[in-house]
């Protein structure tokens, strides 16, 4: 599951190439943090092939439940990118999902990419929350905003993708403390257009 960014099947080394970013996730209890991160890293896992960027994902999961919200600072401390996750038929978590953003805007790093995730896609027929409205709310906000099923892998990994497009590439990246407490993901992207453009360049 874990890689290093070691020599590529076509015997490329991407060890230079390889930048690696702390995102965390957020949101209410049981809207499918911890299956979105299932689901992206056993895709990843399957997808292991030809590589042109590398982008280490440090995957931080919290936990949903209200009483441990004091803790959430600690987990976006330091973090470069952030996916604030509703449920799509639960009007209370899109609610929830805001106040999220609200808090990482005025508390997480400035410079940190936020992306909503409108979770549970497949339950179409349950929809609470409009489409319209939460891509409404995104533009307002500069947020990347997919909606994404855990369960039908609908839009997981096209999520990550775009956090991975809009990190900024050259900067050197920090991951304070974070190394041996969490799982790293490498990000391979198959479109030949972003090699080269990573970290060393
Ligand atoms: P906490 O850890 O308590 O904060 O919850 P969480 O956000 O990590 O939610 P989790 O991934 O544990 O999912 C909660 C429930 O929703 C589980 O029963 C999942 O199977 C279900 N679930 C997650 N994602 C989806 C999805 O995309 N579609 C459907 N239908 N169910 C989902
Ligand atoms: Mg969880």
């Amino acid at each position: 599951m874990t890689s290093r960014g070691a020599a590529r099947p076509n015997g490329q080394s991407q060890a230079s190439k390889i930048c690696q970013f702390k995102l965390v996730l957020l949101g209410e209890s049981a809207v499918g943090k911890s299956s979105l991160v299932l689901r992206f890293v056993k895709g990843q896992f399957h997808e292991y092939q030809e590589s042109t960027i590398g982008v280490k994902f440090e995957i931080w999961d919290t936990a949903g439940q209200e009483r441990y919200h004091s803790l959430a600072p600690m987990y976006y401390r330091g973090a470069q990118a952030a996916i604030v996750v509703y449920d799509i038929t639960n009007q209370e978590t899109f609610a929830r999902a805001k106040t999220w953003v609200k808090e990482l805007q005025r508390q997480a790093s400035p410079s940190i990419v936020i992306a909503l995730a409108g979770n549970k896609a497949d339950l179409a027929s349950k929809r609470m929350v409009e489409y319209e409205e939460a891509q409404a709310y995104a533009d307002d906000n500069s947020l990347l905003f997919m909606e994404t099923s855990a369960k039908t892998a609908m839009n997981v990994n096209d999520l990550f993708l775009a956090i991975a497009k809009k990190l900024p590439k050259s900067e050197p990246q920090s991951t304070s403390g974070a190394a041996g407490r969490s799982r790293g993901v490498d990000l391979h992207e198959q479109s030949q257009q972003n090699k080269n453009q990573c970290c060393s360049n």
